[in-house]
């Protein structure tokens, strides 16, 4: 009799799962394996726990952002005039040209020549770099840029696929957005630009020339929601000179440092200082 109860019970059993969708595997079906065992089929790519990070090769910056900056993603760097963003830029796109990696700089602001001498103060040897088919500079007018949106692609889409681009930089995204009068232009705009950026397999750094204090920040909020990751550089006027400092606002996915860590621009470019800062709460 109980042997019966427990036989009822199983048939019971398999019925409900049978029930909730729980298929078996192909394997199975072909098999014909054990009615008791069945197991679920991935519907999609499993999500993997490991996110993939690039060294920026700013010194100390990486150990504050868990190793770097999440692979593929865009990341947005503001400051003000002179607070070292095309140092910064530069250093990131460094970083990978050293480990072979091809790196595209597009620039509406700098002009090549000078650009190229101001850099090499830093043992940046940006030249070379291009003769090697490591580095590329491309000078853009934000008018192309709208084109490209329009049209979707463009020259920067060209050399990114054509040349296999992994670290890219513009700098700066300030003048492009200049070129829209109307807020939702600008916001459809930034959208677009964005979602290029992402269709490309490679790391990006926008630099966005503007006040770093959160209060004041760009006008065209779609350009803090899109980007992955926000990094502030401030330079504040003191009682006798000016500092430097850096803060991360936010960056997807990553335990990042919370402090505001002062910095300065070194022979070998930036360098942020691992010590905490005691003073009194910034404003600029
Ligand atoms: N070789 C150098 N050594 C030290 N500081 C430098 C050097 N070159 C530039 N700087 C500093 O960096 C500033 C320019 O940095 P940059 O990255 O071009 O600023 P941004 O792009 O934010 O306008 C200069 O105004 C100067 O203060
Ligand atoms: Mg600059």
């Amino acid at each position: 009799m109980k042997k019966q109860k427990k036989e009822v019970e199983k048939e019971k059993r398999i019925k409900k799962e049978k029930k909730n969708k729980i298929e078996k595997s192909p394997q199975q079906k072909s098999e014909n394996l054990d009615e008791d065992f069945y197991f679920l089929e991935p519907k999609e790519k499993p999500i993997s726990r490991k996110i993939e990070r690039i060294c920026t090769g700013v010194h100390n910056f990486d150990s504050f952002i868990e190793g770097g900056f999440v692979k593929n993603s865009t990341n947005l760097l503001i400051g003000g005039s002179g607070s070292g963003k095309s140092i910064f830029a530069v250093q990131f796109l460094m970083q990978g040209a050293m480990k072979n990696e091809k790196c595209l700089y597009v620039t509406f602001e700098e002009k090549k020549h000078e650009f190229y001498s101001n850099m090499l103060r830093f043992g940046w040897d940006l030249e070379k770099l291009e003769k090697q088919g490591k580095f590329f500079f491309l000078e853009y007018t934000p008018e192309k840029v709208r084109t490209m949106l329009e049209e979707g692609g463009g020259a920067i889409e060209n050399i990114v696929l054509t040349q296999n681009i992994s670290r890219m930089v513009i700098d700066s995204i300030t003048s492009f957005e200049l070129l829209f009068s109307e807020d939702l232009e600008k916001r459809s705009s930034a959208l677009a630009l964005f979602s290029l950026i992402r269709k490309w397999d490679c790391t990006a750094l926008l630099t966005y020339e503007g006040s770093p204090s959160p209060t004041k920040m760009p006008g065209s909020r779609i350009l803090d929601f899109e980007s992955d990751s926000i990094v502030l550089l401030h330079f504040i006027r003191g009682e006798t000179k000016r500092e430097r400092f850096l803060e991360i606002l936010k960056m997807r996915g990553t335990a990042h440092s919370l402090e505001i860590h002062p910095f300065s621009i070194e022979k070998s470019g930036i360098v942020i200082s691992k010590s905490k800062v005691t003073k009194k709460p910034l404003k600029d």
